[in-house]
């Protein structure tokens, strides 16, 4: 529970309705109410909702306050446990204090650096299995290619096998999990109430636990060397103890939603920009002939693929994945000279910061030549934060960025891509930011004598 504070304490903010207090409006309005409170209020805004205090941050010294500087003082709390506790039980993504240490600890090697290469050759030959299936001029839904996409990549590093028969169960079950997560009565009716939005959270946990179950019983028949349910079974903590079959099954799961639907949102987003961006896709086309020549890429490319990550930190900036995070403090607090009591939430946005003026110029504009080192050395620390920060940061960033670019460099090198409607996309924050409807794209094969973004 929130404690009272005087008026003359709080920071500025909406009043909202009695009792609810601006709870509805936060969540009904989405990324509109976000933006609308760091316009209006500045950069600490404040308003009373059903459940106590909510402050929403807009300044990136206050979010690398939370994140980083005092992070002991706040945890995930109700409201994420409650979005997202049914489907991935204890898995690092939300457990907490020495589970979530030890835990976080035993999967970290799996993003490793030298392991994160293993997986190169197996994304860019996912994605040639992919554009098999394309054939030139046809209409496709970007974001569901990149949504099996996605997964195909993140299971095969997962479990180190083929995942066909599982790859529809997988998709359906959290397709109807993410939407349930932001329905208004699930958000703010206690646990114990029956919704029809939990009973489709359980049943795509069934799902999910079926699959993983399965996957686990063949690992453990046959384990492999290269999969991150393997080296799971195989480690030990510093007592020796191994992690349970339900631990292991809950990392899988937290892995496949935290890995699967961020970088198909990734890639959507990214084809979407660089259609509407014809100079910035010849360019990217002319950074990929001259560096690769036709060849697929592999690690060994990608410091010579500047444009090509400059690409995709923009995509970043403007469409962050995760939209924004959420914080309970835990005690006492101070924020840009106003309390913060113990049990308050706070809301940081990417989708906010990320658009402020003050530190982007033209914030709205698409242009990947914004990052230069100059402009990153000159940015307040979490002006830009993707992955967050801190000891919660994103464990699989590495693995995102390697994806983005060895994705988007191999589509481009066979394939321009044409939008088929001249709607603007619309965002849907869940946990991740969905388009809120089906991207459709005519897809294109380059010849050899393509001048991008000129034909079709
Ligand atoms: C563009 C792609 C991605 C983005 C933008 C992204 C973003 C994030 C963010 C913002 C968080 C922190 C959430 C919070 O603190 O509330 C997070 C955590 C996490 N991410 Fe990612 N992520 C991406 C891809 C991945 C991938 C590919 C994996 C694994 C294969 C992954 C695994 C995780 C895990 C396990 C956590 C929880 C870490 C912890 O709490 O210790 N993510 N991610």
């Amino acid at each position: 529970m929130s404690e009272d504070l005087p008026a003359s304490e709080l920071p500025p903010g909406p009043s909202g309705l009695p009792v609810v207090g601006a709870t509805p409006r936060s969540i009904l309005d989405g990324l509109e109410f976000r933006e609308r409170m760091a316009d209006e209020y500045g950069d600490v805004v404040h308003w009373d909702g059903l459940d106590g205090h909510n402050y929403q941050l807009n300044h990136p010294d206050h979010v690398e306050h939370v994140l980083v500087h005092n992070n002991g003082n706040y945890v995930k709390g109700d409201r994420f446990q409650r979005v997202l506790g049914p489907l991935l039980g204890n898995g690092i993504l939300n457990s907490e204090g020495e589970e979530w240490r030890r835990n976080r600890h035993l999967v970290q090697p799996a993003f490793h650096p030298d392991r994160i290469e293993v997986y190169a050759e197996m994304m860019t030959a996912l994605t040639e299995d992919m554009l098999d299936d394309w054939t030139d001029g046809e209409r496709r839904s970007i974001h569901d290619d990149a949504m099996e996409l996605t997964l195909r990549i993140v299971s095969r590093a997962l479990f180190g096998v083929d995942i066909d028969q599982y790859v529809d169960d997988i998709g359906a079950a959290l397709d109807s999990f993410l939407p349930a997560t932001t329905s208004l009565p699930n958000v703010v009716l206690p646990d114990d109430v029956p919704l029809p939005s939990r009973r489709r959270m359980d049943r795509a946990r069934e799902t999910l636990e079926d699959v993983v179950d399965d996957i686990i019983r063949r690992k453990r028949a046959e384990p492999g060397e290269n999969d991150v349910v393997s080296m799971l079974l195989a480690a030990r903590d510093d007592e020796g103890v191994p992690l349970s079959d339900e631990q292991i099954r809950d990392e899988a799961i937290t892995i496949i939603l935290a890995g699967h639907e961020t970088t198909a949102v990734s890639l959507t987003y990214t084809t979407y920009l660089l259609a509407q961006h014809p100079e910035v896709e010849s360019k990217f086309v002319a950074e990929l002939d001259s560096v690769l020549g036709g060849r697929r890429p592999t690690m060994g490319d990608l410091p010579d693929l500047t444009y090509t990550e400059q690409i995709v930190k923009e995509s970043m900036r403007l469409f962050p994945p995760v939209p924004g995070i959420v914080r309970e403090a835990t005690g006492p607090d101070e924020i840009g000279g106003y309390p913060i009591p113990a049990g308050a939430r706070v809301f940081m946005n990417q989708w906010v910061v990320h658009r402020d003026s003050r530190w982007y110029d033209d914030p709205l504009a698409f242009e990947p030549e914004r990052w230069t080192p100059a402009l990153e050395e000159s940015l307040p620390r979490l002006a830009y934060f993707p992955f967050s920060a801190g000891p919660r940061r994103c464990i699989g960033d590495r693995f995102a960025m390697l994806e983005a670019r060895l994705l988007l460099a191999t589509i481009y090198q066979d394939y321009h891509l044409e939008l088929a409607s001249d709607r603007n996309l619309e965002v849907i924050p869940t946990v991740t930011s969905r388009p809120s409807e089906d991207v459709s794209m005519v897809v294109r094969e380059r010849t050899a004598d393509d001048t991008p973004g000129t034909d079709g």
